[in-house]
This record gives structure tokens, C-alpha cells and sequence, in this order.
């Protein structure tokens, strides 16, 4: 019996070009559970704020499994309760982050967790008699796709050769019951990350807003002095449903 005979109803290989170029041969369910089940992985998945970084996510098995635990949680506690739902829901979302190196793969992971969140929405929103609201729907997007980065976990290089740069989503006022949840995001690379480097809620970040970039007639000027006129921002804290803006403010010099 060959791996695709058992585990015929899973897609666990596409070809054998991508498993000799790329190791990918998907883990089957039953053993991402199985794994997922493990004691102390098991405690983590039932922490709203334990953090999980896949370096190599494929489709995301792992990160939808436990985002589902997750949310399966966030339900259990506010399941009749839609605003505090949403804020939670965001809230575990942001804890889940990956890396993966192929297009479509890193693609797919952005879809199925964006699925799975959707779909858990809409059940909970059903249930309360309300709609989905689409701030939650962006907030959501926002977070799934910054926290999934195409990339090499190996070299720490995004595909277009710039360093992986993850957020961090620090909930400022998180604890039990708290209603509307604040976030400070913050950037790291994921060098930053693997060095423990810790930078303060909010560290500005020489941050290019999207009118300023790429000037046509920056060429005439001389580096320097453009790069002192580039306004340092950073990101203000929000509410959890208000990420999707990306708000940030100019750092006083
Ligand atoms: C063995 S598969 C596992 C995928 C997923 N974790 C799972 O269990 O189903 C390995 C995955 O790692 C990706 N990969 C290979 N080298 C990588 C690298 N240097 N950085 C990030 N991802 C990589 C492949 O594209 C493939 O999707």
C-alpha cells in the first residue's frame, strides 16, 4: 500500500517533482490531530493567547486545526454574545502565524484560514439573529494575511529577497470577559522574532506611507536627505475590529 492508497480521501501528494524539490508531502489529519493532542500542545491550543509559528505550513493543516480549536473555545465562552464573539475571535486569529515557500500553498493556507473563520462567524452571527459585519470580515483578512507570509523559513527572506516581517498583536487590555478587546501591533522580522529581540508596543518603524513611496524623480535627490524627510510612524492602538485601517501616527522626533 503506497501513502496516497491510505490516505485516499486526503491529498497528501501532488507530485513527486514537488516532494523532490520541496519536501511537500501534506501531514494527514488524523495525525495533525494526533499530534495536536499531545500534553502540553494540547494546553496550548486551549490558550486564546498561546502563540504557534508553522515554518513550513503547506495548506495549513496544523494552523486550521488549531484555529478551529480555538474558536471551537471562543464559542463554548461567548457564543450568545456576538460583539464579544467577534473580539475574541479576532483575538485568536492573530495568535496564528507561517511560512511557506511555494506560491500556491502559502495561497491556500491564506484561504482555508479565512474560510474557517468565516464560516464559524456566520454560524455565530445565525445564531444571535445579526450579519456578519464586514469590519470583522477585513480585520480578519488583515491579520490572515500578514501572519502568512510567503517566504524561506531557512533563509528568513520573503520571495522577493526582503527580511520576513511578522506582526505582533498585543492585546492591551485582555482579561476574562473584557468586552471590546485594544490591539498594538508591532513589526518584527522574523529574525528579531528567532533572537528574542523585544521592541516597545508600538516602536516606530521607518515606515514609507503609500503616497510617499517610490517618488519617479527621487533619483535627483541626493539618498540621504530623502531618507530624513521620510516620516517615522508607528501603529496606534485599536480596537481588535479596527485593524483592517492599519491607522498609524507621525513619531514626534
Ligand atoms: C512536508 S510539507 C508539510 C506541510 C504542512 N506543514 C503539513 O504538515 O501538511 C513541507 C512544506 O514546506 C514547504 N517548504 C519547503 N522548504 C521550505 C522553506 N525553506 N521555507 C518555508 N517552507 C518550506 C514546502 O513548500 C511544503 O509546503
Amino acid at each position: 500500500m503506497n501513502l496516497s492508497d491510505k490516505y485516499a480521501n486526503e491529498k497528501i501528494i501532488k507530485s513527486k517533482k514537488r516532494i523532490q524539490n520541496h519536501g511537500e508531502v501534506f501531514t494527514p489529519k488524523r495525525i495533525v490531530n494526533n499530534m495536536l493532542d499531545l500534553p502540553n500542545i494540547r494546553e496550548a491550543c486551549e490558550n486564546l493567547t498561546s502563540t504557534f509559528l508553522e515554518p513550513a505550513a503547506g495548506e495549513g493543516i496544523f494552523l486550521v486545526e488549531i484555529l478551529r480549536r480555538k474558536l471551537a473555545l471562543v464559542k463554548k465562552s461567548y457564543g450568545d454574545d456576538l460583539l464579544r464573539y467577534e473580539n475574541y475571535s479576532l483575538l485568536v486569529l492573530s495568535t496564528l502565524y507561517g511560512v511557506e515557500l511555494l506560491e500556491d500553498n502559502a495561497q491556500k493556507c491564506v484561504m482555508n484560514m479565512y474560510q474557517v473563520y468565516y464560516e464559524a462567524y456566520q454560524q455565530q452571527a445565525i445564531k444571535n439573529g445579526r450579519k456578519v459585519k464586514n469590519k470583522v470580515l477585513d480585520s480578519a483578512k488583515l491579520i490572515i494575511s500578514n501572519n502568512i507570509v510567503q517566504g524561506n523559513f531557512l533563509t528568513k527572506l520573503s520571495t522577493a529577497g526582503n527580511p520576513i516581517v511578522l506582526s505582533e498583536w498585543k492585546p492591551l487590555n485582555f482579561h476574562k470577559g473584557v468586552k471590546t478587546i485594544r490591539i498594538q501591533r508591532t513589526e518584527y522580522t522574523l529574525l528579531d522574532i528567532l533572537g528574542g529581540i523585544k521592541k516597545e508596543g508600538g516602536e516606530p518603524l521607518t515606515y514609507l506611507k503609500e503616497s510617499e513611496q517610490l517618488d519617479l524623480f527621487d533619483f535627483l535627490d541626493d539618498k540621504e536627505i530623502a531618507k530624513k524627510e521620510r516620516k517615522q510612524m508607528k501603529y496606534i492602538a485599536v480596537k481588535v475590529t479596527d485593524v483592517y485601517r492599519e491607522e498609524m501616527e507621525e513619531v514626534d522626533e
